[in-house]
């Protein structure tokens, strides 16, 4: 049912833990599952991406998911960071169940919104970055759970 990419990272998770004074914190939840994400990120003075952790309170495919969008984004730049999206993350894992699909949108979110966060502690406005939400169920269609 899962990928040895996917078992891999969820048995082995990367970047789990969190960063103190981080330069972005991003928390999202899914409602209707009840499973939770938090990103932290490290960002330099040109806006690279030095160090990034996470944290999740769900299922194994969101486990999966975020320990391989954190390795996506580490070293990359804010702008390169938003490009990294939920089915990047699931190509990178050589892909999900589909009734995973939504799992995989926890860490695209978070992402978003430590990347929102760390804008609006510095001031900047991130172009194509729109405001988080903080519950991603509000976003799905009903017909994809
Ligand atoms: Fe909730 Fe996977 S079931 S994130």
């Amino acid at each position: 049912m899962y990928s040895e990419k996917v078992m891999d990272h969820f048995t082995n998770p990367r970047n789990v833990g969190e960063i103190e004074n981080a330069s972005g914190v991003g928390t999202v939840g899914n409602a209707k599952c009840g499973d939770i994400m938090r990103i932290y990120f490290d960002i330099d003075e040109n806006q690279v991406i030095k160090d990034v952790k996470f944290k999740t309170f769900g299922c194994g495919a969101a486990v999966a998911t975020s320990s391989m969008a954190t390795e996506l984004v580490k070293g990359k730049t804010i702008y390169e960071a938003l490009e990294v999206t939920n089915k990047a993350v699931m190509e990178a894992l050589d892909g999900l169940p589909p009734v995973k699909v939504h799992c995989s949108l926890l860490a695209e979110e978070a992402i978003h919104a430590a990347l929102w966060d760390y804008a609006e502690k510095n001031g900047i406005v991130i172009e194509g970055l729109s405001k988080p939400v903080d519950d991603i169920g509000e976003t799905l269609e009903e017909e994809e759970y």
